[in-house]
């Protein structure tokens, strides 16, 4: 892995681990019928600026068009795939998001649209690593890549900023403590 796509595989490994907390708060609403609003809020926050505005927009405006400008297709092609997949990420994220938005939680609304998140951003990002982005390091020239990594970080200024970046972040670390005990 080259530049740009490392830097996206890298953050794969965040999400990732965020889907594991997240399958964590689904088994506690699926034993207890409760959880804890707080966290699942939390965890719609990352969801919604790291995977989804931070991650998915690096892809969306910069990696597909740079793939698509070397020739692979985008409709009815493994970039048109993942857009749709995107999509739909993000109405499971709103149906968290409502499932929790009366300050209760709607246990079985909010466990069915996590659980089909969780499963669709697991095979997403595992098509990602392994056939889309081997095809990128393949066919994007190292200096393409280069600049490519360069645009990810004026993208990730103007649209997250540092200080958000670091609160996601230490937002992730904390509910792993709490729910995969880790350190
Ligand atoms: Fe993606
Ligand atoms: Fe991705």
């Amino acid at each position: 892995m080259n530049y740009a796509s490392e830097d996206l595989i890298n953050e794969h490994r965040d999400i990732l681990f965020g889907l594991r907390i997240l399958q964590e708060i689904v088994k506690t609403a699926e034993q207890s019928g409760d959880a804890d609003i707080k966290d699942i809020n939390d965890m719609i926050d990352f969801l919604r600026l790291f995977a989804d505005k931070c991650h998915h927009g690096k892809e969306e405006g910069l990696m597909f068009p740079a793939l698509e400008e070397a020739g692979i297709p985008n409709e009815r092609g493994p970039i048109g795939q993942m857009l749709k997949e995107h999509i739909q990420g993000r109405q499971y994220i709103a149906e968290m998001a409502a499932s929790v938005g009366s300050g209760a939680l709607q246990a079985d609304r909010f466990t069915q649209a996590a659980a089909d998140y969780i499963d669709l951003l697991r095979e997403h990002i595992q098509k990602e690593n392994t056939v889309l982005f081997p095809m990128a390091d393949r066919i994007l020239p190292d200096d393409r890549q280069q600049q490519l990594l360069e645009q990810f970080e004026i993208f990730e200024e103007e649209v997250i900023g540092k200080g958000i970046h670091e609160r996601l972040h230490e937002t992730l670390h904390k509910l792993g403590e709490k729910y995969l005990n880790t350190k």
